[in-house]
């Protein structure tokens, strides 16, 4: 059913509660499409507030619609979705291009940065999907369009956003490192490397971690990759050597890559 323009407006309004200036800057007319789509179709029932706004994206948590409320996966919220939505002008799309240059995949590429920007999205999906196929604790991604991203929402009981590593500090230092070598091990096993792992892109919940930002995740074959696994590999090791854990960065490489 077509909306008109007033009635398009109304409905996202009456179900999102946020500020005018948020709506201006990432509400462009296509997403609140996408977001009255994802409505219609019960994937979010409401937009409730930012979670936050990146370098590349803005983050919301929304409220599950019928069709995936009560859905518990891999200790995801059964209330609530995250939506990411990447901002098109501001983007850092000259990385991004060299990001997704390298990978074939994404061999048809055209330069037009909404279209960079939206292969962006849709890389990320497809990372976040075999990451979680594959067991990685990661949010498992619901549906994309364009450059807008639902995906499971890392929280706590009252609905808060699981807060981020660099934040609150790994609650057991030793299982914690554990666990992020042996989910960096499942992502190089399906041929991914992160690419930007740090505690800045680690959450925390119930003692557990969960790696989020996987868009610019590459290829074993990508140019890169070797030296994006390096840098991954020395960022962890460094940050947990801060609580205590002693880890040899050869020994982790081999870890990772299945050769002990
Ligand atoms: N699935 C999720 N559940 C809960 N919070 C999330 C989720 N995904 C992202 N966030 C929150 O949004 C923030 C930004 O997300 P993300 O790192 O994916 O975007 P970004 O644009 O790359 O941001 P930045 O440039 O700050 O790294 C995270 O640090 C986290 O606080
Ligand atoms: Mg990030």
């Amino acid at each position: 059913m077509p909306l008109d323009e007033y009635s398009f407006f109304e409905k996202i309004r009456k179900r999102t509660k946020l500020e005018r200036k948020i709506e201006s800057e990432v509400f462009d007319r296509n997403v609140l499409l996408t977001i009255v789509f994802m409505m219609d179709h019960k994937f979010v029932s409401t937009v409730d507030f930012p979670i936050s706004k990146g370098k590349e994206a803005y983050v919301f948590r929304t409220s599950k619609g019928d069709k995936l409320k009560g859905k518990k996966r891999n200790n995801a919220d059964p209330e609530f979705a995250a939506l990411k939505i990447y901002m098109i002008e501001t983007s850092h799309f000259r990385h991004m291009q060299d990001y997704i240059r390298g990978d074939p995949r994404f061999r048809k590429v055209s330069h037009s940065k909404q279209q960079i920007v939206y292969e962006w999205t849709r890389k990320e999906f497809r990372n976040l999907k075999l990451c979680n196929e594959a067991g990685v604790h990661v949010p498992e991604p619901y549906y994309f369009k364009d450059n807008t991203l639902l995906m499971d929402y890392i929280g706590d009981e009252e609905g808060n956003p699981a807060p981020s590593l660099k934040k609150v500090g790994p609650p057991d230092p030793k299982k914690n490192f554990k666990q992020i070598v042996t989910d960096m091990k499942k992502m190089y096993s399906i041929g991914l490397i992160h690419g930007d792992l740090s505690e800045y892109n680690i959450l925390v919940k119930d003692g557990k971690l969960f790696i989020i930002d996987v868009g610019q995740s590459v290829l074993l074959d990508h140019p890169m990759a070797e030296e994006f696994l390096h840098r991954d590999v020395k960022n962890i090791i460094n940050y947990f050597s801060k609580y205590g854990v002693k880890a040899d960065f050869e020994k982790v490489m081999k870890e990772i890559k299945g050769k002990e």
